[in-house]
């Protein structure tokens, strides 16, 4: 466990973008973690290795290279079934990324299992890309879209889910185990013993959990699960989703083409075995092999580690914000029941010039929708701005943070 002897300095010194300043003398204060998180030299290094010394495609060929390439490859589906505690690792395709996963789904096993009149249910903190390709389905089977809302703090409204469910008719719930917005932690193992009393089939988009806190899948018991290696410290582009061997056998594959076929006939093609049934194609090897040194990163610091600093710094930063005058903060204010995120308005100024003037002492937020319209209705706002910490950051970055805010507040004299 790397940070029990050692400190957050010493992590940073792995993250090479991190030493960067821009305006010439402005360090990076990186706070934009929920979108995207850097790499370590680690990761940037595998990559490199792959590429420079045994690149080469997989599943096909006899030569050593190849065999080393597919050695990696598949390694690193053995580290992520360890890592998410999935029993066999043969569930787990690699994908782009979460919302190729959810699309997935929609396509290979919504298609043949949501008829008309059917519901799904999803929530209002949804990232569009746990709605729009609901939205796409439900449209082209009659079914219907129904949403938990959430209530003050920011949580999901699970009574709703009860009526739901009592109604009949729903096939699929479908929710983020951690609210790329809001930050708030899903009671992610009441929801799933809701359903399964209903024999109803759920889906956890985890794309901000799997990276900050300890995700048990055979303990939480859903579905299907998806992720994105380039939110945890891995590459763009690829991303994971699994599901339990006999859904997925039952599935429609979503791509066709190379590698995902047993016997390819003039008009019949038998398809290859899990998980190559739905890997068609040559892949993206070398990032997978790069998300395998992510995983090793975050298990050599430990999920729980990241988990307790990101608490404390989320502590640290709103007891900070609670001190600036006419900051609105969005979602809990208990940080144990969530991540390191946090959204806020400040007065009336746009998040967008807010964003543009933090940028200005180079610290990067995100300011927008963050891809959740849905909830940026409810909140009855356009945009929110919104600070993300992952490993890396630390308090003095939000002392600064808070330097730059006063810096706002004086120029629109609030
Ligand atoms: C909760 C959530 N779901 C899905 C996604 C989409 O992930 P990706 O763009 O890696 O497919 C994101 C990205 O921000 C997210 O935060």
């Amino acid at each position: 466990m790397k940070t029990q002897t050692t400190s957050i300095d010493y992590i940073r010194k792995d993250f090479p973008i991190l030493n960067r300043c821009v305006y010439d003398d402005k360090q990076l204060i990186y706070l934009d973690n929920a979108s995207t998180t850097q790499k370590p030299i680690q990761v940037i290094n595998a990559i490199n290795n792959f590429y420079r010394n045994y690149n080469s495609n997989i599943h096909r060929s006899v030569y050593s290279i190849a065999n080393e390439a597919t050695a990696a490859y598949e390694n690193t589906r053995s580290k992520i079934a360890k890592f998410l505690n999935i029993r066999n690792a043969k569930e787990i395709i690699f994908v782009r990324g979460t919302t190729e996963a959810i699309n997935l789904v929609a396509y290979s096993w919504g298609r043949n299992n949501i008829a008309k009149d059917d519901v799904i249910v999803t929530t209002e903190y949804e990232h569009h890309s746990n709605i729009v390709p609901w939205q796409l389905l439900v449209k082209e089977k009659q079914a219907k879209l129904k949403y938990i809302e959430i209530n003050e703090n920011g949580e999901l409204r699970l009574d709703q889910l009860d009526d739901y469910l009592e109604y009949g008719n729903v096939k699929l719930v479908t929710f983020s185990q951690m609210s790329n917005v809001l930050g708030t932690i899903t009671d992610s193992t009441k929801i799933i013993s809701k359903c399964k009393k209903y024999n109803v089939k759920t889906l956890i988009d985890g794309a901000q959990s799997a990276p900050h806190m300890k995700v048990n899948i055979d303990d939480i018991g859903c579905d299907f699960f998806a992720c994105s290696a380039h939110k945890m410290l891995g590459p763009t582009g690829v991303g994971i989703l699994w599901a339990p061997k006999n859904v997925m056998e039952h599935m429609v594959p979503f791509h066709g083409g190379g590698d995902m076929i047993k016997e390819v006939h003039k008009y019949e093609t038998t398809w290859n075995d899990l998980p190559y049934k739905f890997e068609a194609g040559t892949p993206n090897i070398a990032d997978v092999i790069g998300f395998s040194t992510a995983i090793d990163y975050i298990n050599d610091i430990g999920i729980d580690t990241i988990r307790n600093h990101e608490e404390d710094l989320r502590n640290y930063a709103l007891s900070k914000l609670d001190n600036i005058k006419n900051i609105v903060i969005y979602g809990n204010k208990d940080s144990a029941k969530s991540g390191g995120i946090i959204s806020f308005n400040f007065a009336d100024i746009h998040p967008h010039d807010l964003a543009t003037i933090l940028d200005e002492d180079g610290i990067a937020i995100r300011s927008g929708h963050h891809c959740a319209q849905v909830l940026m209705e409810k909140l009855d706002v356009p945009a929110t701005s919104r600070i993300s910490f992952y490993i890396y950051n630390t308090k003095n970055e939000i002392d600064k943070l808070v330097i730059s805010l006063e810096k706002a507040a004086r120029l629109f004299k609030l």
